[in-house]
């Protein structure tokens, strides 16, 4: 694309544009140009309040427009696919929230479509743009910790609204497919291989939801993986990884909150110092500090790099799909009660 700055559709009026919305507007790479809503009366009042200067009272008016170069997708998940697709079949380059979609067949054919249209798809999970996450996963590749034996990490928080689309199973509503993706996607994406078989257990609303859920996975090289992801609990959010050699501590993993502060701890063990029980007593701990972070305005970077300057995506669409294969084995193993593997 022989061009300075992308040209930016949101496809919605949903609370999380309020994260991407500025940062579309910090970005020189970027112009925020037009809102798409089911109502072309919301969609006015909220473009006026944003200093967006165009609107559509319906989604396909928004991708049949010559003047939008990629799309922001904030619908609920079960709308995921099915507006990915009709946006790369208008020659849009898309952004979608996670997760990706709500079956490894959609995200097939989400696959195909961004093949066929030759633009840039990639998922909306905006940790991953982060370094914090880059550095774990680079530390774990060099074997900075040893060999990893452990793997835990959690997102919870109290979901108090009563008719969010999160409760909605026709929706794709419930905690794993909201929260839980995160765990799902740092676990798989920090040991840079997928589960051999997972377990789960959850608890659920009247209506089929998962509002709290706890799942384990299993790797071919014997790393062992838990996590948890709650709509029932005070907000709380950990990751720590556990090696032969040493540990890494997230104490905010998933940097969804803007301008927060990361502190990535590392303890290793010193040379020398033994226990009685050959265990070492001395660790050498070292934190590295994230400052202001804004994961949100490093996805928008992440975007615009693909698309202006043709760099691969942070997060390929075969790892979108896997991570959404993990989930729907993780889902199966606790309806089902016993142990999944995961569609390959
Ligand atoms: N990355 C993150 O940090 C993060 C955080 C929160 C949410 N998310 C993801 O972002 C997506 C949206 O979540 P949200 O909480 O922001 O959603 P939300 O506020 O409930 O908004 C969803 C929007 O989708 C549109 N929509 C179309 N069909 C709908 C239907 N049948 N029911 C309800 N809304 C419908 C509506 O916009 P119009 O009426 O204008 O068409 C609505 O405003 C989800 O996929 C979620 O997983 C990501």
């Amino acid at each position: 694309m022989n061009k300075k700055s992308v040209r930016w559709g949101l496809m919605s009026t949903a609370r999380i544009n309020e994260r991407l919305i500025p940062a579309l507007h910090a970005s020189s790479r970027s112009e925020l140009v037009a809102i798409a809503s089911r109502s072309r009366e919301k969609a006015e009042g909220y473009a006026r309040d944003r200093g967006i200067p165009r609107v559509f009272g319906g989604y396909q008016e928004m991708l049949d427009h010559p003047g939008i170069d990629a799309v922001y997708i904030s619908l609920p998940n079960d709308q995921h696919a099915e507006w990915s697709v009709r946006a790369a079949e208008a020659g849009k380059h898309i952004l979608c929230e996670k997760p990706l979609a709500i079956s490894p067949a959609e995200v097939d054919r989400m696959i195909e479509a961004a093949q066929r249209g030759g633009v840039v798809m990639q998922e909306a999970a905006m940790y991953r743009f982060h370094v914090q996450t880059q550095t774990v996963q680079r530390l774990v590749a060099e074997a900075a910790i040893g060999e990893i034996r452990f793997i835990q990490c959690s997102f919870g928080f109290t979901l108090s609204r009563v008719l969010d689309i999160r409760l909605d199973p026709d929706a794709g509503g419930g905690a794993l497919w909201d929260i839980g993706s995160y765990p799902v996607s740092f676990i798989r994406s920090t040991l840079r291989t997928e589960p051999v078989e997972v377990a789960a257990w959850q608890t659920e609303s009247d209506r089929g939801v998962d509002l709290s859920l706890a799942g384990q996975m299993r790797f071919a090289s014997g790393t062992l993986a838990q996590f948890t992801c709650s709509f029932q609990t005070l907000t709380h959010w950990h990751a720590s990884i556990t090696g032969s050699e040493g540990s890494i501590h997230l104490d905010q993993p998933w940097l969804n909150v803007v301008d927060t502060t990361g502190h990535l701890t590392i303890t290793r063990k010193k040379t020398g110092g033994k226990a009685a029980f050959g265990d070492s007593t001395d660790f050498l701990t070292e934190t590295i500090t994230y400052e202001h972070c804004n994961a949100y305005a490093d996805q928008v970077a992440g975007m615009e790099a693909c698309i202006l300057d043709g760099t691969p995506p942070v997060i390929s669409l075969t790892d979108s799909r896997a991570n959404v294969a993990t989930i729907v084995a993780l889902y199966t193993a606790a309806r089902e009660g016993r142990a999944v593997r995961p569609e390959s």
